[in-house]
């Protein structure tokens, strides 16, 4: 485990290294228990640096077998070796030295998934934030850049395959029943970015042509047996070179790109360069065994890691403060990708639900952050929506404000001036502002402050004077160590929507800022004035979610409705419809809580049905509106003295309702919907499947027996329908012998199939109420559970902990002690994981006082372990409990 020095990495303490890192000469004699390292690094001191600063290496968990200054044995009183560093003295004032380390490490004992370690017989590597310490004493910091040669050896037959970063140099046999290859990246690379992979491996290979004719040959790894599943992945791999060619003009710079994918992974994927690895959940993929969703995250990541190339690696972050510059920029790029490839006001409306249920918490909660941190114990756990999502909504408002010719301008001159380098968020504002003469200082506090700004707006109409005047008012809350805030720059795109739904152009403006359909809120309180405005429009704001805040804008149901039914953005619709049902659904929870009838709204459900029946809308969207807002999105309405029993019981009750009014409308959706020809995953017949899946949860809530849901799932020809239809199954039918019988049929045809295993305890670990944890706690049972696989864990304790609100906050508290058990157990093999499941806890505060309680007393009995802690973990439950 990482000795926790429990100290604290300070932003403002940043300096650059004394010594320049030129090259690293690596050779790696593989072995399962015993791989022996052998490092070879030349230095010079930085021009400038003191002449008696020694070299810090930093290392973890290693053992050093040899350490040679200049090929000779180094002289004991000349270096100190700890546990997690090596400092050497005495070392020349300007010439270049070379320092060879060897070291041996365990790849078979490494539970962590960080460093070098084995998965299924394979060696793969991740080094991101801080692994390549756990290789070789290095200086293990992203603004050290060097190229690299990579030599591996290994047994033969075990391992045909022999991968690093780069082009291939060559290879031969080594010895017998050996052999070895050589890789050298010409790229000069932060350590982050090493990786190495070994063993015994499928192919699926193809080829692209860059925009200045180079082939580039592409190869994606897997299991044996497996290659059909990666022909998607391929294709998308294909689609995303193109896409940053014609998009962001970025062209591939190796002969060679390839992915790997490993079933035990900590994260989605890593963007190693020139060789990906993934979580194979992101690469493998057919009909029968992945879902749509599946489809559109394997669409996202591999743009996602592809894109990297250019964004993260190319230019790279000066330290792990600036992680958002290289991940909040690249996710809006892949979410620019997705928009393009699939319908963008249906991606977007995904994108928003994800940043509001995951990211808005987060920023309201005891772990909120800057997106540009200025402190962490832990960079681990900074791998956070706040960094990637808001990260993107934060270069997505720059795109905005500048718009799209000036947002390629300052894309292109950051291109241009930083290719090769270690940036900063600095520089990376810097460059929009000097290619549009803009200045965004205050746009800055962006990463600057956190919290999710709320927004008060009122609008009057005057219709003697035919103006319009709409008044705002901003406050970002308080955070962790941020207790007064500045006002923001927020872009606010709007519309004043009129009549029949004709968009009305004011004469003229005054109070602030306007350009276009872009309103510029800067001040603390502001107030628009929008003249020549001859009938009370709908103001419509907002807009594609331009900023990423909160509203609270008393609009009318019949301007709401006015907005379903009228706006040319489509996503001003879907909110519209959101901010219809929303008070029903808190009203309806009030009344489960105090015991009350449930009332459903008849215009809710007319509006609703009439939006389902509505063929000129894509499916997609029309599957997105019927989803409604889920349970913590209301509970993040309702704010505090949260009762999860009630917050269901009350959203149950308003669907049925729904269900009932919409019997019909969903009958014949269902049957209208059904598929006819062969699977394709095409995002407009993904919307198909989804709408007529959202059909089928309706009529099962009307449905007395499981029959027609049983049925559902005997005639399910893809793994979209055959899930949906197991899911209806077991949430609405959970004791049924359909059910049972589904769930065993769907276990035993899929028992070699870990990705589909891990679906088949995701439904389960979710079915509401009572008999939740039990559930559980005897599928942890289950022979397919394995507690070494991240996915697995993930797919039953996790999706227990973050998405059954019912079962997992019972108010004996029973499963947040269970929880924590299983937390404290995880922490002993694999910290990040541990880490990261044990944020589903962060909102407890909000929860009503007797669950709250129990929740704090559970994470007590983490806190209290902790001098056996990681320092994941230990970082985690300190801020959640503070
Ligand atoms: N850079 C990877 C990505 O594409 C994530 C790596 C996260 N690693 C970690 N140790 N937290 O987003
Ligand atoms: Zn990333």
């Amino acid at each position: 485990m990482r000795t926790d020095t429990g100290r604290t990495i300070h932003l403002a303490d940043y300096r650059p290294t004394d010594f320049v890192l030129e090259r690293v000469d690596l050779t790696f004699e593989l072995d399962p228990t015993e791989t022996k390292v052998e490092a070879r690094l030349i230095f010079h001191r930085r021009e400038g640096a003191d002449l008696n600063a020694p070299l810090v290496l930093d290392g973890d968990e290693l053992n050093m077998t040899g350490l040679l200054f200049d090929q000779i044995e180094m002289a004991p009183e000349r270096y100190t070796e700890t546990a997690d560093s090596l400092t050497i003295r005495d070392l020349p004032e300007s010439v270049p030295f070379e320092i060879t380390v060897t070291t041996l490490i365990n790849p078979e004992a490494n539970t962590q998934l960080m460093g070098l370690y084995r998965s299924n017989g394979i060696y793969c590597t991740q080094c991101e934030a801080e692994g390549f310490r756990r290789i070789t004493f290095f200086p293990d910091r992203p603004d050290v850049l060097a190229v690299y040669t990579v030599n591996i050896i290994a047994d033969k037959d075990a391992n045909p395959l022999l991968l690093s970063n780069g082009n291939f140099l060559g290879g031969a046999g080594y010895g017998p029943g050996k052999h070895f290859a050589a890789w050298f990246d010409p790229h000069p690379k932060p350590s982050y970015l090493f990786a190495l992979v070994a063993g015994d491996l499928g192919v699926v290979e193809d080829t692209f042509v860059t925009m200045s004719e180079r082939e580039v040959a592409l190869k994606i790894y897997v299991e044996h047996g497996k290659e059909a599943r990666a022909a998607y992945a391929m294709d998308a791999l294909k689609r995303s070179m193109k896409w940053d060619e014609e998009v962001f003009g970025r062209e591939y710079d190796l002969d060679i790109f390839m992915i790997v994918a490993v079933s035990d992974f900590n994260m989605g994927a890593m963007e190693n360069k020139g060789l990906n690895i993934f979580n194979d959940k992101y690469v493998l993929a057919d009909p029968e065994t992945a879902t749509d969703q599946d489809y559109a995250n394997i669409e996202a990541i591999i743009a996602h890691e592809y894109f990297h190339n250019w964004t993260g690696n190319r230019i790279t972050c000066r330290d792990w403060f600036q992680l958002c510059l290289k991940e909040g920029l690249t996710v809006y790029r892949d979410h620019e990708f997705s928009a393009d490839q699939r319908s963008r006001a249906v991606k977007r409306i995904a994108e928003v639900r994800h940043l509001r249920s995951e990211q808005f918490p987060e920023d309201a909660g005891p772990l909120a952050h800057p997106v540009r941190p200025t402190k962490f114990r832990e960079i681990n756990n900074f791998y956070t929506t706040t960094v990637y999502e808001k990260g993107s909504e934060v270069t997505r408002m720059i795109a905005t404000i500048l718009g799209r010719d000036g947002f390629k301008k300052g894309m292109d001159l950051y291109f241009e001036r930083h290719d090769g380098e270690a940036a900063t968020v600095e520089d990376f504002v810097k460059s929009f502002e000097d290619a549009n003469g803009r200045d965004l200082t205050q746009f800055s506090l962006w990463y600057h402050q956190a919290g999710t700004p709320q927004i008060t707006v009122s609008s009057t109409y005057d219709a003697g004077a035919k103006t319009l005047s709409l008044s705002l008012e901003q406050m970002v809350p308080a955070t962790p160590g941020q207790t007064a805030k500045e006002p923001m720059h927020i872009p606010l795109k709007f519309a004043l929507i009129g009549e029949n739904g004709s968009e009305a152009s004011p004469a003229a403006v005054s109070g602030g800022e306007v350009t276009g359909d872009v309103l510029h809120l800067t001040e603390r309180s502001q107030t628009f004035v929008f003249t020549g405005i001859g009938a009370r429009p709908v103001v419509s704001l907002n807009r594609s979610f331009s900023a990423p805040v909160t509203l609270h804008f008393a609009q009318s149901k019949e301007d709401l409705a006015h907005i379903a039914r009228h706006d040319s953005d489509l996503f001003a619709r879907w909110q519209a419809i959101t901010d219809l049902a929303l008070p029903n659904l808190m009203a309806a929870a009030k009344a489960a809580a105090a015991g009350k009838a449930i009332e459903c709204d008849a215009g809710l459900s007319d509006a609703l049905l009439a939006i389902a029946a509505d063929e000129t809308l894509e499916a997609a969207f029309r599957a997105q509106a019927l989803a409604l807002p889920s349970e913590s999105d209301i509970a993040r309405e309702l704010g505090s003295n949260n009762d999860p029993d009630a917050i269901y019981k009350g959203r149950q009750a308003i669907l049925s309702a729904i269900a009932t009014a919409g019997a019909d409308t969903f009958r014949s959706l269902y049957d209208s919907l059904a598929s006819g020809g062969s699977f394709t995953p095409d995002a407009a017949s993904a919307g198909r499947r989804a709408l007529r899946n959202a059909a089928l949860g309706f009529l099962a809530l009307s449905d007395k027996s499981p029959a027609g849901a049983a049925q559902a799932f005997a005639k399910a020809d893809n793994m979209t329908d055959l899930a949906q239809a197991l899911t209806v199954l077991a949430h609405r039918f959970p004791e049924a012998p359909e059910t049972h019988a589904a769930l065993a049929a769907f276990e035993s045809r899929f028992a070699s199939n870990a990705l589909v295993l891990d679906k088949w305890f995701a439904i389960q670990a979710t079915i509401p109420g009572e008999g939740s944890l039990e559930r559980v706690m005897r599928l942890m049972q289950n022979p397919h559970f394995a507690a070494s696989n991240p996915n697995r864990v993930r797919s039953l304790i996790g999706t227990f902990a973050f998405a059954n609100a019912t079962g997992f906050n019972r108010p004996d508290g029973k499963a947040y002690h269970f929880f924590a058990e299983e937390i404290l157990a995880i922490d002993k093999r694999n910290p990040q994981l541990a880490a990261r499941l044990l944020t589903a806890l962060r909102s407890w505060r909000l929860l009503e006082p007797v669950r709250a309680e129990q929740a704090r007393e559970a994470l007590m009995t983490i806190e209290r372990a902790a001098p056996q802690l990681s320092s994941d973990v230990a970082d985690i439950v300190e801020r959640i409990l503070k």
